[in-house]
C-alpha cells in the first residue's frame, strides 16, 4: 500500500483520495480553501455524491485519509503525489493552467536532494502539458540547487473518466485506467495503486494518454449534439427521435449510450473540455470543424424551451414560469454549464418571474447566476404551479418520473428530457412540447 497526497479535494480530488483510502492506501487530501479542509477534518463532506459519505466515514474511522493545507506536509508525506486541481476554460476557450502551475511550484518548494516523487495529473490538461511540467519542475528544482533536479521526479498522466452522480461506482468499476509516462516504470507503480479493482489498463506516452480524456468527452459530447440534431430534424418531419435512437442504439458499432435527445451537455467538463481540444487543434494547425459545430448545435438546443414558450404564449414579460431540475444532470449537485442556467437567464432577461425547484443544487444555482432578481426558489415541486404558465422539465431527477398530473391543469408543459407521455401530460395540461 502506498502513501498518497491528493492535490485539490474538488469532485475528482475528493473522491480519487478516498476511494483510494478505501482501497487501503494512505490518504492525505490538501486544499487552499481552509473552510473546505476544516469541513473535512470535522468529517463532513462539502459534495453530494451517491456513496460517498459510506466510504468517507469507513476511511476517517480507520484513519486511512486526513487533510491539511500544508504544502511541505504533503510532499514529505506521499510517494504519489495526484494533481486534482480545477482546469477551467479561459474566455477564449482553451484550459486556464494556472492552478496546475502553482500546484507544482507549491510542491517543488519541497522536494528535497535525496526524494523521489511521482507527480500524477488527474486534472484534465491540454495535450503537451505533462512534458511541459517536467521541464517546469525541474528547472524550479534546478533553480533551488537540488541535487540531480531530473532523478527527483516523473511526471505520469493518469486522465478521470468518472461521472458525476456515479463517481464511487466509476472509481471502483472504471471501463479503463489509462496511464500515460515517458517513463514506463513510474508509469506502471502508478498502475499498481489500482491493483484492487482490477481494470483493463492502458499504458501510453504521455501526450497520447492526454489526448484520450479529451478526444473521449468530445466524442461523447458529438454523439449528444448528434441526436439533438437528428430530433430537431424528426420534430418537422414527424418522425419519433426516442424510438430512432433506440434503432441506432441497437446497431452495437454505435452503441445506444449518449443518444438521448434532450437539452444538451453541460457539467464541469463536456463544454469546457471540447472548447480546450478546439483551441489545441487551432493552436496546431487543425481547424476543428466538427468540434465546432458540436458546440453551436448545443448553445441552440438551450434555448429551444425558451423559443417554444414565446410561440405558445407570446411575450414572457410577468408571465410565471416553474423549472424542474438545476442541477446539469441528476445525481449530482454541480450546476456548473447546467442548461438550466441558460434558461433561467433567458427566461429572466424575457421579463418572466422563475419559480425553480431541485432537490439538492438550488444554492450552488444560487450563487452561479448573474442576478435572482424574480427569481425566486421553491422547496416543494408543486409551489406556485398552480398559477403558473408553464412548466420546463430539465432535469430528470427521479422524483420528476411520475409527478401528479392533474396539477399541469391549463399549462404549457415543456419536457426538456422526454420523460412523460404525451397522452397522459395532455388530458390536463394546454400545451406538451417535447424533444423532437
Ligand atoms: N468533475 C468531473 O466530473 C471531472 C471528471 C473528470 C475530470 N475532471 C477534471 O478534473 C479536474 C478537477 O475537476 P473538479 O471538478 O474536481 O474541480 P473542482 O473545482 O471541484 O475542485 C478543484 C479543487 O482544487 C482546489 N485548488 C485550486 N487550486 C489549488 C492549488 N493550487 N492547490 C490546492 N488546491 C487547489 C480548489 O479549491 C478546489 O477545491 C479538472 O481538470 C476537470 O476537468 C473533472
Amino acid at each position: 500500500m502506498a502513501n498518497i497526497s491528493v492535490i485539490g479535494t474538488g469532485y475528482v480530488g475528493l473522491v480519487s483520495g478516498i476511494c483510494f483510502a478505501y482501497l487501503g492506501h494512505d490518504v492525505l487530501g490538501l486544499d487552499l480553501d481552509r473552510e473546505k479542509i476544516e469541513q473535512l477534518k470535522n468529517g463532513s463532506l462539502p459534495i453530494f455524491e451517491p456513496e460517498l459519505d459510506r466510504i468517507f466515514s469507513y476511511a476517517m474511522d480507520y484513519k486511512k485519509i486526513s487533510f491539511t493545507t500544508d504544502y511541505s506536509k504533503a510532499v514529505e508525506f506521499a510517494d504519489f503525489i495526484f494533481i486534482a486541481v480545477g482546469t477551467p476554460p479561459k474566455a477564449d476557450g482553451s484550459a486556464d493552467l494556472s492552478f496546475v502551475a502553482s500546484a507544482y511550484k507549491e510542491i517543488c518548494r519541497y522536494i528535497r536532494d535525496n526524494d523521489y516523487k511521482i507527480i500524477v495529473n488527474k486534472s484534465t490538461v491540454p495535450v503537451g502539458t505533462g512534458r511541459w511540467a517536467r521541464q517546469f519542475a525541474v528547472e524550479i528544482l534546478g533553480k533551488r540547487g537540488i541535487k540531480e533536479p531530473e532523478e527527483r521526479l516523473d511526471i505520469v498522466s493518469n486522465p478521470e473518466f468518472l461521472r458525476e452522480g456515479k463517481a464511487v461506482y466509476d472509481f471502483m468499476n472504471p471501463d479503463r485506467v489509462v496511464i500515460g509516462s515517458d517513463n514506463r516504470d513510474a508509469a506502471w507503480r502508478v498502475a499498481s495503486l489500482y491493483e484492487k479493482v482490477n481494470p483493463t489498463l492502458l499504458v501510453a506516452d504521455i501526450a497520447t494518454a492526454e489526448m484520450i480524456k479529451y478526444a473521449s468527452n468530445s466524442f461523447l459530447a458529438a454523439k449528444i449534439s448528434f441526436i439533438n440534431e437528428i430530433a430537431n430534424i424528426c420534430e418537422r418531419l414527424g418522425a419519433d427521435v426516442d424510438v430512432v435512437s433506440r434503432g441506432l442504439g441497437l446497431d452495437h458499432r454505435i452503441s445506444p449510450y449518449f443518444l438521448k435527445a434532450g437539452l444538451g451537455f453541460g457539467g464541469s467538463c463536456f463544454p469546457k473540455d471540447v472548447s480546450a481540444l478546439i483551441s489545441i487543434a487551432r493552436q496546431s494547425g487543425v481547424e476543428p470543424k466538427m468540434l465546432v459545430s458540436v458546440m453551436e448545435v448545443n448553445a441552440l438546443q438551450r434555448l429551444r424551451p425558451v423559443e417554444a414558450l414565446k410561440e405558445r404564449l407570446g411575450q414572457l414579460d410577468g408571465r410565471s414560469i416553474v423549472i424542474w431540475g438545476l442541477a446539469f444532470k441528476p445525481g449530482t449537485d454541480d450546476v456548473r454549464e447546467s442548461p438550466a442556467i441558460s434558461i433561467t437567464e433567458a427566461l429572466l432577461d424575457e421579463g418572466a418571474i422563475v419559480y425553480a425547484h431541485d432537490p439538492v443544487a438550488k444554492d450552488n444555482f444560487k450563487r452561479s447566476l448573474k442576478s435572482v432578481e424574480n427569481l425566486i426558489f421553491i422547496d416543494d415541486k408543486y409551489d406556485n404551479l398552480e398559477h403558473a404558465d408553464a412548466l420546463i422539465l430539465v432535469t430528470e431527477w427521479q422524483e420528476y418520473y411520475d409527478p401528479d398530473f392533474s396539477r399541469f391543469s391549463g399549462k404549457v408543459i415543456f419536457d426538456g428530457r422526454n420523460l412523460w407521455k404525451k397522452e397522459v401530460v395532455l388530458r390536463y395540461a394546454r400545451d406538451y412540447i417535447r424533444i423532437g
